[in-house]
């Protein structure tokens, strides 16, 4: 059994799907681990550190291997070193994009999406969205805090009081509730919005203030699968309302606002931008499905009237060696379940997790929900 850990071949992409933790725990399975050359330097793991644990670190580290584990998406020219029928474990990023599933059938490979893993109580050691989110809404706190030209906490000092900041948090699912904790960690005063109902009690937990518009359609705001909906419009235009109002008086805004499958919804208008005070920050979280403020540029920090709007991506890899280490025991444990007793790869295709997971298989697009479209 040969894992292959491969370098990510995306310049911005400073994670590692292994560290020497993992590595160990995957030779104690039965595998033989090689590593790609630099594989690990982004995320502050060397080499060497890899070698001590007993991997192999080789450029030929994909060749002939029955697995690999990556965090982005193989491309063409990765695919071309892969043997047919190897397993591949990635953040596939597979919405909208048909021509990269396909390629990945036509290589032959078993591809795996990580963030398609059901969450159920069983796979939560396996959850990559919550693992990178909850860094990403520490990570936005931080950035937040370093675009902003104030101080978080209050201060009072010989020379007068600093204030404390304002900080609103829109969208309080797993990134959203560490960028409370974190703004709150560091002194600032908290409100915090979202559309499902469950999150009120969440964000009064955490020292926060909630404010939402709570009519019916807010108290059924949550599928069984503890996700958002999409809002009407009505719905939309008084949060809107209450939201504008609210926002004025902010220092710092934080939106990581998303419904599953669809473009997340927009939250904060131009206007509201330009109702807040200079040198105020929105960070957008959402900025690479589309975005929840308007005006917000993937990878850029936009500057209108001396309002700040960033919009990193790839958040949680602005912190790699937190990202890589939490990535890399989801992985690890996923794939903990494809291994039997006797230390041979194993998957049981009929688990409910490799069944929600696997997207290619025998040279076809086999999970239902990405079926090439039929003309
Ligand atoms: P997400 O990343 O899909 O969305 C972020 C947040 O945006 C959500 O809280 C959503 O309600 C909110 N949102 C959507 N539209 C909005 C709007 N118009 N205005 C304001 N907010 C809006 O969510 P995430 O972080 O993936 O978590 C979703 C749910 O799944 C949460 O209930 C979380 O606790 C739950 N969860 C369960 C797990 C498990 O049981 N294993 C693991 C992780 C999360």
């Amino acid at each position: 059994m040969k894992i292959a850990v491969a370098k990510e071949l995306d310049p911005a992409e400073p994670r590692v799907a292994a560290t020497p933790d993992t590595v160990k725990k995957l030779k104690a399975l039965g595998a033989d681990v090689a590593v790609e050359p630099g594989a690990g330097i982004k995320s502050g793991i060397p080499d060497a550190d890899f070698t001590a644990v007993g991997a192999t670190v080789s450029a030929d580290a994909l060749k002939d291997a029955d697995v690999v584990f990556k965090v982005k998406r193989p491309e063409a020219s990765e695919l071309a070193k892969y043997k047919r029928g190897a397993l591949v474990l990635a953040i596939m990023d597979p919405y909208g994009n048909d021509a990269a599933l396909k390629s990945m059938a036509d290589a032959g490979v078993v591809a795996f999406a990580m963030e398609l893993m059901p969450r159920i109580t069983r796979a939560q050691v396996m959850d990559v969205l919550s693992s990178q989110a909850n860094l990403a809404g520490y990570r936005a706190v931080i950035d937040a805090a370093e675009s902003f030209g104030r101080a978080m906490p209050m201060m009072m000092t010989a020379a007068g009081t600093v204030p404390a900041a304002k900080v609103f948090i829109m969208g309080v699912g797993v990134a959203g509730l560490q960028a409370i904790a974190t703004a709150r960690r560091l002194g600032a005063i908290v409100t915090a919005t979202d559309v499902r109902p469950a999150t009120k009690e969440q964000v009064e937990s955490l020292g926060a203030k909630f404010l939402a518009v709570e009519d019916e359609e807010f108290k059924n705001a949550q599928t069984a699968g503890g996700y958002a909906k999409e809002m009407s419009k009505e719905y939309q235009a008084k949060q809107a309302a209450l939201t504008a109002e609210h926002i004025k008086k902010q220092d710092i805004v934080i939106t990581t606002a998303l419904i599953p499958g669809r473009p997340a919804p927009r939250l904060v208008t131009a206007e509201m931008v330009k109702s807040m005070k200079p040198g105020s920050v929105l960070v957008d979280l959402a900025v690479e499905r589309g975005g929840n403020v308007e005006g917000a540029k993937p990878g850029e920090v936009v500057e209108i009237d001396g309002v700040k709007i960033v919009g990193y991506t790839n958040v949680a890899g602005r912190i790699a060696a937190s990202a890589s280490g939490l990535y890399a025991r989801n992985l690890l444990s996923f794939f903990e379940t494809m291994v039997n007793k006797e230390k041979a790869l194993a998957v049981n295709w009929e688990d409910e997790l490799v069944k929600a997971t696997a997207l290619t298989r025998d040279g076809a697009v086999v999970h239902p929900n990405f079926q090439p479209k039929t003309a």
